[in-house]
């Protein structure tokens, strides 16, 4: 979808690993500073009037790594100005099911009126990360090209590991398993707070602190 020399935003700082694919597609990549409420919008108008932005990356809820979400009137004008001048947004998606504290937040994809976004999940976070399986949800000609360019690189995804996947999505158990999850996850940042708190007090307020400023927690 893009070439090289093309100019992509992503989230500064993001998922370590994203970088590196960038960089070896020969992307010119432009990173936007993370506040409590995720990248500022008017920042993105600006990039673009200067390098013209061909793609938007964006991890909007629960990002890595700084946990935030990207505040809803951010969501609304990232989509006015994706469909204004065009410039598509990935919304990377692995954690939105992993909430623990009930929030119902909507994702980019669900606000998108005009076909500007192309959604990625996975089963890593949720599942198992062994299984390799994630899925993209975007227009019909998009998710063609991605089809043909995937069977080029690797043949298509091994079927077995699908069919326990959809197997699995599709039992009963699933939404049992989301809510057991959650309440794991949950109980591992307690026991993470209360450890820091216990075993490194001094330390645990210049954390809380950073906390505070990246993402507005207490
Ligand atoms: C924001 C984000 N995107 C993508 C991934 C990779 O997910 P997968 O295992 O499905 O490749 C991760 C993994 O940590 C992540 O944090």
């Amino acid at each position: 979808m893009l070439k090289p020399g093309d100019a992509v935003v992503l989230e500064d700082p993001s998922y370590s690993y994203n970088l590196p694919i960038f960089q070896s597609a020969g992307l010119r990549i432009f990173p936007l500073p993370v506040d409590k409420d995720g990248i500022n919008p008017e920042d993105l108008l600006g990039l673009h009037k200067k390098h013209r932005i061909r793609m938007i990356f964006l991890n909007p809820i629960f990002q890595n790594p700084t946990g935030t979400v990207l505040h809803i009137n951010r969501r609304k004008r990232i989509l006015e100005l994706s469909s204004e001048y065009g410039i598509p947004v990935i919304e990377d998606d692995p954690y939105s099911l992993t909430s623990f504290a009930g929030e119902e937040i909507s994702t980019l994809k669900s606000m998108d009126n005009n076909g500007n976004v192309l959604y990625i999940s996975s089963l890593s976070k949720i599942v198992a990360s062994g299984l390799r399986i994630g899925w993209i949800i975007g227009p019909k000609s998009v998710i063609d090209r991605l089809s043909d360019a995937k069977q080029q690189v690797d043949f298509g995804h091994g079927s077995f590991t699908q069919w326990i996947a959809n197997d699995f999505l599709d039992s009963e158990y699933f939404p049992a398993h989301i809510a057991g999850l959650r309440g794991h996850l949950e109980k591992r940042r307690d026991a993470m707070v209360s450890s820091l708190q216990q075993f490194l007090p001094k330390k645990w307020i210049i954390i809380r602190q950073m906390a505070e400023f990246i993402c507005g927690v207490g």
